[in-house]
């Protein structure tokens, strides 16, 4: 879905509307007049209301949370914390109640009541999104562990893991998105000033996509190897996307959802030595426009894939070992999830070679009916798997969305 439009849960402001419509500029930005919560003499002139990219704005409350249907903005930043031992179930109150307050304002494009540093103050919204998650360990931490859902049991370990437990799990997942990186740094910094004494960050990592408007249209997002990614992901607009992608209980996450997270680093430099055609091969499509290689020539990037197609030769034209068919659902007992990564490049390894590759989010209803049956597939018969090393899983539960004077969580918190 493109990013703005209404997502039927009566929560998006359309970027549209608030650019196209009565009062444009007016609804977003409004940083000014009011300098962290007080009237400030030493407050710095109103900044003019952004206008494009800048004025893009997701309302933070709503049925669902933000972060999970919208389109990837252009920068996300994962952290992780761990509850402090001290902080118990009425320090995560006050903490997610903090938190939601923060992000309610900032999604506005509003500066935060405490601890504002003026790092987006420049900015609109720019589409900022911040969604929380609920690890496993949380319940226990809490009192909480007859709540806890079996669904957030412990991933199974998976052939060829090599996953670092300190940038994996965590008590709480906070995903923040945005069409600019220094408002989703800006939004990182307010909250990690608010778990301050309650939570300490656990790992941190920062991803990007493709900025909107970079292309001439809009486009499915291309991953670090080059290929179109997204393609066959479930539609906001399919009949069954809610039961695909949210959870209907227990009663507290009922709407929400459970998203894994894997940090797969790609080995660009051996993938880069392939032939075009090769690397097609490894994954079942086109790299230039996506296209399924059970098409034909005049095959488009959503062409449907014909798993059964032959060559003139008689070979399956999507590979055995093609990435496409070991993950397709009809391979997989209908197994889905909605794919939402993001590439990342942070600089080199020891050895010189790019510590780069794809910050994998998949939310569904249910893992043991996504995530876990497609990557046990994946694991043993993915041509693109000699390419990849998965270093870092979480899975969290993610609580659906808060109404207005609401916090995330509230409803196991208080329920
Ligand atoms: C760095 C690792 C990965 C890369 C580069 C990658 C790349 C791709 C590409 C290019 C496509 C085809 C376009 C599309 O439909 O989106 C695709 C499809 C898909 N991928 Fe991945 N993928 C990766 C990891 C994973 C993992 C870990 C899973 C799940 C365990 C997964 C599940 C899927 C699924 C379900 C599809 C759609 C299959 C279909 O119905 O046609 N992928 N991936």
């Amino acid at each position: 879905m493109p990013r703005g439009e209404a997502d039927g849960e009566g929560r998006s402001v359309s970027r549209r509307a608030v650019l196209g419509g009565a009062g444009a500029g007016l609804a977003v930005g409004a940083v000014g007049g009011v300098w962290g919560g007080r009237a400030s003499a030493a407050a710095p002139a109103p900044a003019p209301a952004p206008v494009g990219l800048g004025a893009g704005r997701v309302a933070f409350h709503g049925v669902r949370q933000g972060g999970i249907v919208e389109a990837g903005q252009a920068w996300v930043e994962w952290v992780a914390f761990d509850l402090l031992p001290a902080a118990g179930r009425s320090g995560l109150v006050t903490l997610l109640r903090g938190w939601s307050a923060a992000a309610e304002r900032m999604a506005a494009g509003e500066p935060v009541e405490q601890g504002e540093n003026q790092i987006a103050l420049d900015a609109g919204p720019s589409s900022l999104t911040v969604t929380f998650g609920f690890g496993a360990t949380l319940f226990d931490k809490t009192g909480l562990a007859n709540r806890r859902p079996e669904q957030l049991a412990a991933l199974p370990a998976f052939p060829g893991d090599a996953l670092d437990p300190a940038r994996s799990d965590g008590d709480l997942w906070v995903q923040v998105g945005a069409d600019d990186a220094l408002v989703a740094v800006h939004a990182v910094r307010v909250l990690r000033r608010l778990a301050a004494g309650l939570a300490a960050p656990r790992w941190q990592m920062s991803g990007f996509a493709r900025t909107p408007g970079a292309a001439a249209r809009p486009v499915t997002g291309r991953n670090l190897m080059g290929q179109i990614d997204g393609t066959n992901n479930p539609k906001p607009s399919d009949p069954d996307f809610a039961a695909k992608v949210f959870a209907t209980g227990p009663g507290w996450l009922d709407g929400g959802s459970y998203v894994v997270l894997r940090r797969i680093r790609m080995l660009l430099d051996d993938w880069e030595n392939l032939p075009t055609d090769r690397q097609e091969r490894l994954v079942g499509r086109r790299k230039r426009d996506g296209a399924p290689l059970s098409g034909g020539p005049d095959a488009g990037e959503h062409t449907a894939v014909d798993l059964a197609a032959t060559n003139p030769d008689g070979t399956l034209a999507i590979a055995p070992d093609a990435h496409v068919r070991v993950a397709a659902p009809s391979v997989n007992g209908g197994a889905a999830m909605l794919r939402r990564g993001f590439s990342f490049h942070e600089g080199l390894l020891p050895d010189g070679s790019p510590d780069a590759g794809l910050l994998f989010a998949a939310f569904q209803a249910d893992p043991a009916r996504g995530f876990v049956p497609v990557q046990q597939r994946l694991a043993r018969g993915d041509g693109l798997f000699r390419f990849l090393r998965h270093e870092a899983s979480a899975l969290f539960a993610v609580p659906p969305g808060a109404p207005a004077g609401g916090y995330v969580g509230q409803p196991l918190l208080e329920g």
